[in-house]
This record gives structure tokens, sequence and C-alpha cells, in this order.
């Protein structure tokens, strides 16, 4: 089922999301060479705690995974694409990081995650890479409309993707998001102009393209069960917003999350 949200509910989406960028901003800031995911992600949970919010991650357990997500955050590093268990290994200059987010407040969820390259001399590969992640989310945002299907949203985001020569995870991609983390609809990074669900004024749904180098589509589980890493080492980047489709056109409910240094 499709639920829609009334406003006074965007809002407190919004007040979720708020936390979640607060922190994302937060970690960005304090990610750098000899820090360690696992340090960023006890960080990020005493923030949560100060905030009076949930961190959703930590617990979770699809029937899919071995074991309940150990973490508060996704910390993503390098061939890692998606969903990272934090680890103590220190960030090094170069290392592409990609960390991911959602919190619980007030009974309401947001999710929100971006890239970037620690150290200050980036491989502009890289950072070409993490930047068209970028411009994939925003035009995915943009296609977002009232009327408009979830087919223009996953070609838009899907075009910009192979249009710079990157791979994409076929069976991945963004949710709805509301009491829980993960409603339907399913939100694909690709897909047909024109096809699948109407959406309507007060969607909320987290759109969330992850690009892989070199071309490729092809991925594999690390023995943890979460980690999801390139078959062939290629890097890959990943970038979220939670966002709601209203008569105004799309408003961002984690606006305040850190944006991909991009050179
Ligand atoms: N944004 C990620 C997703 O929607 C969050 C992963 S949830 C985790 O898939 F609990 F598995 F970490
Ligand atoms: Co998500």
């Amino acid at each position: 089922m499709i639920e829609l949200k009334t406003p006074s509910e965007l809002d407190a989406i919004g007040a979720a999301g708020k936390i979640v960028g607060d922190v994302l901003t937060a970690v960005h800031d304090h990610a750098a060479p000899g820090r360690s995911p696992r340090g960023l992600d006890d960080m990020a949970a005493d923030l949560i705690a100060a905030a009076g919010a949930t961190p959703t991650f930590l617990g979770y357990h699809p029937q899919w995974a071995p074991q309940p997500y150990p973490a508060v955050t996704c910390a993503s590093v390098n061939d890692a694409v998606v969903h990272g268990i934090p680890g103590p290994t220190p960030l090094a200059p170069g290392d592409l990081l990609s960390v991911d987010l959602a919190v619980h407040i007030d009974g309401w969820c947001a999710d929100a995650a971006f890239s970037m390259v620690i150290g200050d001399d980036p491989d502009p590969a890289d950072v070409e890479l993490v930047a068209t992640t970028e411009r994939a989310l925003a035009a995915g945002i943009a296609a977002a409309r009232p009327g408009a299907r979830m087919g223009d949203v996953a070609n838009a985001i899907g075009k910009i993707g192979r249009a710079g020569g990157y791979g994409l995870l076929a069976d991945h991609g963004g949710h709805g998001v509301g009491r829980t983390m993960h409603e339907a609809p399913h939100v694909p990074n690709e897909g047909k102009a024109g096809r699948g669900l109407t959406l309507r004024s007060g969607l909320v749904i987290a759109i969330e393209p992850m690009l892989i180098a070199g071309g490729r589509d092809r991925y594999r589980h690390d023995p943890d069960g979460w980690t999801l890493r390139t078959s062939d080492g290629s890097r890959a980047a990943h970038t979220e917003h939670t966002i709601a489709i209203t008569e105004d056109g799309p408003r961002v409910l984690t606006a305040n999350r850190p944006h991909a240094k991009t050179g």
C-alpha cells in the first residue's frame, strides 16, 4: 500500500531529516585521514542521542540479512557501494567514502547519504564519479512531480549515470519513507520514462543513485552479509535524499545533509 502524507506529517519527516542532515554534516566535517568509520559512527550515535532521536539502522534485520545491522551509519569505502559496516581501519587520503544514515523521531523517519573523497588531493576520476552521482540525484528529484510517473524519475537518474559511462545496480534503488524506513514504492535507478506508478502530492520517497566507475553493473556481498561490493574492485559512489512530492514541486526533507566536495 502506498501512503500519502499530510502537510504536518511532511513537517514531522522534515524534523527527522534535519537531524539526519546535522549528523551527516558532523561526520563529513570529521572524516579525515586517520579517523576510522567506526569512530565516526560512535560520534554519530552520540549526536543522535543528544538530539533525542533513535538510529534506524541499528538492529535493523530484513529477512535476507544473516545478522541484524550492527551500527548507526553505513560507511562504504572505495569498492563498497552501499551498506558497508563501519570498521576500525583508519581512512587514508584518497579514500572514497559514502555515509548513509536514517533516524526516527516522534515516530517518523528520514534517510540520506553523501559521498566524499578523504584528504585534499582527490583523484579527479573520483571527483567526477561523486559529482555525477549528485547530478543523477538532482535529476531524479526534479522529475518527482505530481502527475509524473516513477519511470520518469528512474529514467532521469539512469540516463545521467549511463551517459557518464558508469555502472548501476539493477535491483537496488530508493524507497518510500514514512513511519518506517522502507515502504512502498520501490524507486529504481534506471527505467522507462512514462511508465510505472503515477506520483501524487504527499508521496515521500528516498531517491538514492549508486554509480560504479568502469561501467560494469556486477556486485557481490561480503561475508558479513551486508557490505555490497563491486565485483571487479571498481570504486562506487552513493548519494540520497528523502523528498516529498508536492504541488509546489519536490520538497527535499534532508536538505541540510552535506554536499559532495566536487573540487
Ligand atoms: N539508505 C539505505 C537503504 O535504504 C539504508 C540501509 S539500511 C541498513 O537501503 F540498515 F541496512 F543499514
Ligand atoms: Co535509503
